[in-house]
């Protein structure tokens, strides 16, 4: 199974899908080949952190993790090879690159990993409330992917309200109560986090995502 996280960062999401599959995947028989996609002027030190943390701690021979330089502006970094990826993650991604949606590179971007990824490959998108970047997305995937979570109003789920600029109607995203202050297992993290500062990621912000709600769909390409 390949898990592919675009604007993964300083591996914030490699360490959530590792944390699940610990949790959950302990009969999982096959391999698990996790890809980080960011731009690595920014993040390089942090991975190579990182990989020490994971080669010190994570002993498991199923599990695979891999860093790729990637800039949705850059024409020459712009087109990664997902076409085997299962899941393709944009957490707390598309609102950063959202400025630049109008940009021929990024429109490039997008559209090629949508059009490569295989039919099946689940697209992930979670991160802030922000309604014109829920409807961007949505542009984006609606043609080729099919929306999984619900749409309309769910009684008794928390949800939040966007406009479909394509249809003009108002419709619900789901959204997720997130409390890591919970967690007791966040060591991987504490060991990255001094370098977390260096790679110009204040750590303060960090924590303030330790709690709140995470807005998120998921989409499953046809
Ligand atoms: C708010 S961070 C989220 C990182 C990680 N997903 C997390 O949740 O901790 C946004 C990420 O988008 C990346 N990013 C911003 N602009 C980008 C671009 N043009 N191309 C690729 N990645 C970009 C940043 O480097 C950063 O890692």
């Amino acid at each position: 199974m390949t898990v592919a996280c675009l604007g993964g960062g300083p591996g914030s999401d490699v360490l959530g899908v590792l944390d699940y599959f610990m949790k959950y995947m302990a009969d999982f028989k096959g391999q698990l080949d996790i890809q980080l996609y960011d731009r690595k002027d920014k993040w390089g030190p942090t991975w190579e952190s990182l990989k020490t943390a994971m080669d010190a701690e994570l002993h498991d021979p199923r599990v695979t993790v891999s860093f790729y330089d990637f800039d949705v502006t850059t024409a020459g970094k712009s087109k990664p090879d997902l076409q085997k990826a299962d899941v393709i993650t944009m957490h707390y991604f598309m609102e950063e690159v959202y400025s630049e949606r109008e940009r021929a590179e990024v429109k490039e971007c997008f559209d090629h990993i949508i059009q490569t990824a295989k039919p099946g490959a689940l697209f992930l998108y979670s991160g802030m409330y922000m309604y014109q970047v829920i409807n961007w997305v949505h542009q984006l995937l609606k043609d080729n992917c099919e929306l999984l979570t619900p749409d309309m109003e769910l009684p008794g789920q928390p949800q939040k309200i966007y406009k479909d600029t394509s249809t003009g109607d108002w419709k619900w995203v789901s959204y997720a109560e997130v409390d890591l202050h919970q967690e007791g297992d966040l060591q991987l993290f504490n060991d990255i986090r001094d370098d977390l500062q260096t790679g110009g990621y204040p750590t303060e912000e960090v924590s303030q995502r330790f709690k709140g709600n995470v807005v998120y769909r998921l989409y499953r390409k046809k």
